[in-house]
């Protein structure tokens, strides 16, 4: 009959007309699976063993190496804000601190030990993050412990790594995060938690994609940890490996990790998918990194898009792609922006 033609061609129609969902802002925002709040932000901060340091980093706008008697001032504003967490790199400064074994790295009287427990008496409802990797201890810059050949030798990196997770669990971190990619560390951090009786309180966060690339260059300047020699490319993933991505993101739920980290972020939104669906019961992590928080700081600066929209732009699809942790250099503007 008539009546079903008509019913055909309006339905058809009637499909086709998608902008009445979404012409409000509030419509718009129903539109995200995920909304970004001031809880899904971790901040990373470089602490030196030189307590009065505040040095800008050039190569990173807007972000200092903060010595341990500027931590608390630096921070107080922003935990006033809303800040909820933090992860900690240490930069050792002192000549002479660096060797073949990154023996710094759990120095007692070391910088991250001593941010963890400054941290902990004068913020304590900030959640704690430590990296964990020895590239900035090292005389050689690389992460972990090496063989005669300049190779690195896992077993007594992972050794050497889980020793340095399990002090500064021991210290009050929340959460201990092994970047440095090497075979094993999972497992090997999260047996000496059972044995040591903390590993029912301690977030073990694996970088578990963790790319080699162009990308890190202003957080190597921050940290001092650039290779003297070589690259990363035998531990950290090749860029175009997705499949390995996924191994080792499975291999790393198997170990015991509790959350499951893809670094950088904006150029791997695929591989944070990918984490999503290997690891659906667990939270997913992405670290938009130095490289990417810093192209976006020199796009804004030369005219190509305003900075605002453009890490809103990018922390978004950082969500929408399945995280639900972002650890970003843009944390305290977004303190600000997400009151609004
Ligand atoms: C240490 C580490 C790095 C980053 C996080 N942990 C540098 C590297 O692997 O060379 C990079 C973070 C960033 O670029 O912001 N292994
Ligand atoms: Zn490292």
């Amino acid at each position: 009959t008539s009546t079903a033609a008509t019913s055909v061609s309006i339905s058809g129609d009637i499909g086709s007309q998608l902008h009445g969902g979404y012409y409000h802002p509030l419509a718009r925002s129903w539109q995200a699976e995920r909304q970004l709040t001031k809880s899904m932000f971790i901040y990373p901060i470089f602490v030196t063993d030189r307590e009065d340091d505040m040095n800008l980093v050039a190569s990173l706008p807007g972000q200092y190496q903060l010595g341990l008697g500027k931590l608390v001032s630096y921070l107080e504003p922003l935990v006033r804000k809303g800040l909820r967490s933090v992860m900690l790199f240490g930069v050792p400064m002192k000549p002479g601190t660096k060797d073949a074994l990154g023996s710094a790295a759990d120095d007692p009287e070391g910088p991250v030990i001593q941010a963890i427990r400054l941290i902990r008496r004068r913020f304590p409802q900030i959640y704690i993050c430590t990296d964990v990797c020895l590239c900035e201890y090292t005389s050689h810059g690389h992460c972990g412990i090496l063989r005669d050949d300049g190779s690195l030798n896992n077993q007594l990196s992972v050794d050497r790594i889980s020793d340095v997770a399990i002090a500064y669990a021991k210290a009050g971190a929340h959460c201990v995060a092994p970047s440095d990619m090497n075979d094993g560390r999972i497992r090997s951090i999260k047996l000496k938690l059972i044995e040591e009786g903390i590993a029912h309180k301690t977030t073990l966060m694996s970088y578990s994609a963790k790319f080699s690339g162009c990308l890190y260059g202003p957080f190597r300047d921050a940290a001092g940890s650039s290779p003297s020699f070589g690259d990363r490319k035998c531990y950290q993933l090749p860029p175009s490996g997705r499949g390995l991505a996924r191994r080792a993101i499975i291999r790393d739920l198997n170990e015991g990790a509790d959350v499951i980290m893809v670094k950088p972020a904006g150029q791997y939104l695929d591989i944070i998918s990918d984490a999503k669906e290997l690891g659906k019961d667990l939270p997913i992590a992405a670290y938009q990194v130095s490289g990417e928080y810093s192209m976006i700081h020199a796009a804004a600066k030369a005219g190509v898009f305003d900075l605002k929209a453009a890490a809103f732009e990018a922390t978004e699809s950082i969500l929408r792609a399945g995280a639900t942790i972002v650890v970003s250099y843009f944390t305290p503007q977004f303190l600000d922006w997400l009151d609004n």
